[in-house]
């Protein structure tokens, strides 16, 4: 006969043992492992335990404290658990799990707890801060109103994002998520160079190490290594790692925040992050909900983005700013996590495999994407040469779609047919190519000034290229003076009517 005991069987017994020693030790604060695999353990006796406490197993093991039950605490286990095993002690720290932070974390690639693994040494950081903090209330913040630029033409024209908003970037795979992000942190080597730097945090969840690796060296080729920190839980990491590496990123970013600076977080992606959480909480035997990912998945996910925003004056101003990445499977939106996270971000960013294979790359749909608060912090000279970019395009995908019928067009159709292929033309921005925002507005304003129209469409993207680069070598003065006040004077408008003339006449 095969001898089965139940957990609480087990429970029971070890209850009576272990009580004796109690009442010699009072030690409230020290519990049994029960039951120990995937990543989780039960533990006996841990009565003062708190929800998300921080556990310390032996050999250096540390575990997370997720469910408080009536006999047992069941925790998820960071690090190499297979040493383990049933009947082990386990402490309470009475602390909330923490990370080091600060400027010794910037240019390193750190595990999910802040331990690094690029083999650089340790790291030698003088502070640490617990991964859960409270989000700044609605006191210690102002509204967004210096923009973040991308560098991507368009998003910083149609989707403009401000420091210490919440956008985020959604889409199937192979779509350029991850590429808009690159290009972000990349642009921001210019605001390091100026000695004001945007300190960027790329967090890698349950992605291959490969790709990892592949992004770093892309960052470290653009010199983008000289501000940013990766955070890197790979898919070959257990899932409580990739559960809290968002989080743990996220830490690493206040810090910047609240010390007046400026900070960018990217968690890519949300939707694994999901399936990792949901993998503990299944092993946790939380009830699962819909598409079976635990209910308080949706908390999560807010209490982890509420995180980013712009402090008052008061608190030093600082900012932080997070692009949070949810992949989508089939263009499916309305599935449970994209639905949450649309819900708790300032806006989103689509896109479209369609477009993306159709060479309209990055593949933004322009009509589905939104960005809630970051037109107010957009510069004066791009929110006067946007504006009618927008609407210039909606007509254009109307018109393009209508005419798809092939029937005679008149010649006021006929323009606007026109004018939207260049301007979808000039929207096209090949990677590793951030443009600066004063050449953004220059080639859009003669975009919408009607200077393309008759330049072939396939000769369109020579022309810009020549145009800017026309610009930089003859104008290079005005170009400065725009750069630096970020506004369209009718100065700056005389130029750039002047220069584009100018360049015409030899161009072909
Ligand atoms: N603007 C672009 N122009 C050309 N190729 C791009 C562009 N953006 C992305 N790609 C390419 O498309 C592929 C998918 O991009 P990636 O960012 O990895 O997609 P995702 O993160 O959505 O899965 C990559 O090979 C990348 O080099
Ligand atoms: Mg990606």
């Amino acid at each position: 006969m095969v001898l089965e005991l139940r957990a609480e069987e087990i429970t029971a017994i070890i209850r009576q043992e272990i009580e004796s020693y109690k009442e010699e030790l009072k030690m409230e604060s020290v519990g049994t492992v029960l039951q120990v695999g995937d990543c989780i353990a039960r533990i006996y006796g841990l009565d003062q335990c708190k929800a998300s406490e921080l556990l310390e197993f032996p050999h250096g093991v540390y575990g997370i404290a997720l469910n408080l039950e009536e006999d047992t605490v069941g925790a998820i286990l960071l690090g190499d658990a297979s040493e383990i095993k049933e009947g082990m002690t386990v402490k309470c720290t009475g602390q909330v799990i923490s990370v080091p932070v600060g400027d010794a974390l910037v240019g390193r690639v750190v595990n999910a707890l802040g331990e690094p693994i690029d083999g650089k040494g340790p790291i030698l950081a003088d502070k640490r801060r617990p991964i859960e903090g409270r989000a700044p209330n609605v006191v210690q913040r102002q509204p967004v109103k210096e923009p973040l630029q991308t560098g991507i033409k368009a998003i910083d024209s149609m989707i403009p994002i401000g420091r210490g908003q919440r956008e985020l970037i959604i889409g199937d795979r192979q779509t350029g998520k991850t590429a808009i992000c690159i290009d972000t942190i990349i642009n921001q080597r210019s605001e390091y160079e100026a000695g004001n730097p945007v300190y960027c945090i790329y967090v890698a969840i349950g992605q291959k190490q490969s790709t990892v690796l592949g992004v770093m060296e892309t960052l470290q080729k653009y010199g983008a290594m000289d501000y940013t920190t990766i955070v890197a839980a790979t898919a070959s990491d257990p899932a409580p790692m990739q559960y809290i590496a968002p989080f743990s990123g996220c830490a690493m970013g206040e810090e910047f925040r609240d010390t007046g600076r400026h900070a960018l977080v990217i968690y890519d992606d949300l939707w694994k992050h999901a399936v990792a959480y949901r993998q503990v909480s299944l092993l946790l035997r939380r009830p699962p909900g819909r598409e079976a990912f635990p209910g308080d998945i949706f908390n999560l996910h807010s209490r982890l983005l509420e995180r980013a925003a712009k402090l008052s004056n008061e608190l030093g101003g600082g900012s932080l700013t997070a692009l949070p990445i949810v992949e989508t499977q089939a263009g499916d939106f309305s599935a449970y996590i994209p639905t949450n996270v649309i819900s708790i971000t300032d806006g989103q960013i689509y896109l479209e495999s369609d477009l993306f294979y159709a060479g309209i790359r990055p593949a933004v749909n322009a009509g589905l994407s939104v960005s809630r608060v970051g037109g107010n912090a957009q510069n004066k000279a791009m929110k006067k040469v946007a504006g009618s970019l927008r609407l210039d395009l909606a007509q254009y995908r109307e018109l393009a779609a209508f005419t798809k019928f092939g029937s005679e067009l008149d010649k006021a159709t006929q323009a606007q047919l026109n004018r939207g292929e260049r301007l979808l033309e000039i929207l096209k921005q090949p990677q590793y190519r951030p443009m600066p925002v004063e050449q953004q507005v220059s080639i859009i304003y003669i975009a919408n000034q009607g200077y393309l129209d008759d330049v072939p469409v396939n000769r369109v993207k020579d022309f810009e290229q020549g145009f800017l680069q026309y610009l930089k070598e003859k104008y290079s003065r005005v170009l400065e003076q725009f750069r630096v006040s970020k506004e369209l004077t009718a100065e700056v408008s005389n130029t750039l009517n002047e220069a584009v003339v100018e360049f015409k006449k030899n161009f072909r």
